[in-house]
């Protein structure tokens, strides 16, 4: 599949990295410089998927610049709404309900917004087999084809992908990675974790009350 990376920062080559093997990459950046880069419009244009890699406070724009050529497409969201990841998840950009997610599924409305890849760190993202348990990864998409185009490719990635139903779970995605922001920048656990499933194991009979 080719996907169009749009940023070419931290997480944007963490994530070049772990589907960069099964998949052809390119990165969507201001100034493209060599053959695997290209300008915004051009990458949207070539891929049949989309990343966004980039800042909060970008959004609008690179929205303004790729609306016209993600029709009908997955763009995969892996911003998270801070607007000083020094200060941690207390600057959050967004309040009470609705989530950056569902703000950029407006600002693009030909497109199919899946939120994923935002909700641990570029590190592990690269590598989430540094993890002990392979992580989970969620998706919360409205369309159900690009939902699970998202969850084929957070395989690739190399975590447990997690479905998540419609883009409306975005908001609770967005606040899992503020946990794991605040923990990185001030608690215990510092940026040394992810998330992962525990399951019951599967042979076990169903009861009614399974529900
Ligand atoms: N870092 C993490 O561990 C992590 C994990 C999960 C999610 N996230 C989220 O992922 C996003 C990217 O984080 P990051 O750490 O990769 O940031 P980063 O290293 O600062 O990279 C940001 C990229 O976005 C580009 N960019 C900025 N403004 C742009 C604009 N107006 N138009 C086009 N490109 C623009 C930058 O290009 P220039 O070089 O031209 O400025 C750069 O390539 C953020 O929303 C962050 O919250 C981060």
């Amino acid at each position: 599949m080719r996907i169009g990376i749009i940023g070419k920062g931290t997480v944007a080559q963490a994530l070049a990295a772990s589907l960069g093997t099964t998949h052809d990459i390119r990165f969507g950046v201001r100034q493209p410089r060599s053959q695997d880069h290209g300008t915004l419009p051009d990458v949207a244009a070539w891929a049949d998927a989309v990343i966004l890699a980039t800042p909060w406070r970008a959004e609008a724009d690179v929205a303004t610049e790729i609306a016209a050529h993600v029709r009908g497409k997955p763009v995969l969201d892996a911003t998270n709404p801070v607007v000083g990841a020094q200060h941690g998840p207390d600057v959050a950009a967004i309040d009470g309900a609705g989530s950056a997610a569902e703000r950029l599924q407006s600002r693009l409305p030909g497109a199919h917004v899946v939120k994923t890849f935002n909700q641990t760190g570029a590190e592990f993202l690269k590598d989430p087999g540094a993890l002990r348990a392979k992580p989970a990864m969620f998706a919360a998409g409205d369309d159900e084809a690009s939902r699970r185009i998202a969850l084929a490719l957070i395989a690739d990635a190399g975590f447990e992908p997690v479905d998540c139903g419609p883009l409306a779970n975005a908001r609770h995605l967005e606040s899992l990675a503020m946990i794991w922001i605040w923990q990185a920048i001030k608690g215990p656990l510092k940026r040394r974790f992810g998330f992962a499933l525990s399951h019951l194991p599967t042979k076990l009979p169903q009861k009614d009350t399974d529900q």
